[in-house]
């Protein structure tokens, strides 16, 4: 379904990634994990065609996505859904303008269809009462579950997802993880999940890439990855302070 193939990516001479190698098959939910600051953003935005990498490529299903000119990527893109970090909702539009915009930007559906699907998606999600409310009036919880329906819209093959659960408080985080367990099983959808949670990450995955240094330094099923014997894997899984993340600059920070 997606594949990057030695991707190199840096920004004002920064290098971000260096040789990403990554297969996503249909169906699976593949969470990538990483320090804030890895890198997870831009694979998104790369898989996405909204970044191009500096070297290699990035396949959606038989489309290189670096490749494309803009009218063919913006037909690609009515396959892939996205849900951005914080919601992303546009604060002058109500809930219902807001799930509507990929239909309006990306197909050529009249207003009564694209009426009909809006009301669809947030029943979907629960959120058909809050179609007049403008985003302000609602909780981060809320916010989120109209940016799933937003990202659902236009029933995409593949879900891009960035920290969904981020921000929102330990319950309603569950909740918004099982939303997206159920509404991508029962849509057939792919999705690629972005987090630095835990406990997210391991109510979501099927699958878990570790991201360090520019590189996928692990992947496999969520069981392996428990086992991981890869020291910043399981630094990262177990939050210690002992290990090679940060390793040199935290005795910096305590020193301070
Ligand atoms: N458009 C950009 N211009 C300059 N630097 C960027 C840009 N996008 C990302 N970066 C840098 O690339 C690194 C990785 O960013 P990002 O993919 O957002 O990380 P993550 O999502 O894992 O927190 C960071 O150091 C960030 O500052
Ligand atoms: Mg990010």
């Amino acid at each position: 379904m997606v594949q990057l193939r030695d991707v190199n990516m840096q920004f004002e001479g920064k290098k971000v990634l260096e040789g990403v190698l990554l297969n996503v098959q249909p169906q699976e939910r593949l969470v990538i994990m990483g320090q804030s600051g890895s890198g997870k953003s831009t694979i998104l935005r790369l898989i996405l065609g909204i970044l191009r990498p500096d070297s290699g490529s990035v396949f959606f299903k038989q489309y290189e996505i670096n490749r494309l000119k803009r009218r063919k990527l913006q037909q690609v893109r009515q396959q892939i859904g996205m849900v951005y970090q914080y919601s992303a909702l546009l604060s002058s539009l109500t809930v219902r303008q807001n799930v509507a915009l990929p239909l309006e930007e990306l197909t050529d559906k009249s207003g009564s269809e694209i009426d009909k699907i809006v009301d669809e998606k947030l029943e979907l999600v629960g959120m058909l009462d809050t179609k007049d409310l403008l985003p302000d009036e609602l909780s981060g919880g809320m916010r989120k579950r109209v940016a799933l329906a937003r990202g659902l819209v236009l029933d995409p093959e593949l879900v891009l997802l960035d920290e969904p659960s981020a921000g929102l408080d330990p319950v309603i985080a569950t909740v918004v993880d099982e939303l997206i367990i159920n509404l991508t099983q029962k849509s057939k959808a792919t999705s690629i999940i972005v987090t630095h949670e835990m406990e997210s990450a391991f109510r979501i995955a099927t699958r878990m890439a570790m991201l360090y240094e520019g590189k996928i330094i692990e992947e496999g099923e969520p069981e392996k990855f428990k086992q991981s014997k890869n020291p910043v894997v399981a630094q990262f899984l177990s939050g210690s302070t002992e290990g090679p993340i940060l390793e040199g600059s935290l005795d910096a920070i305590r020193k301070k």
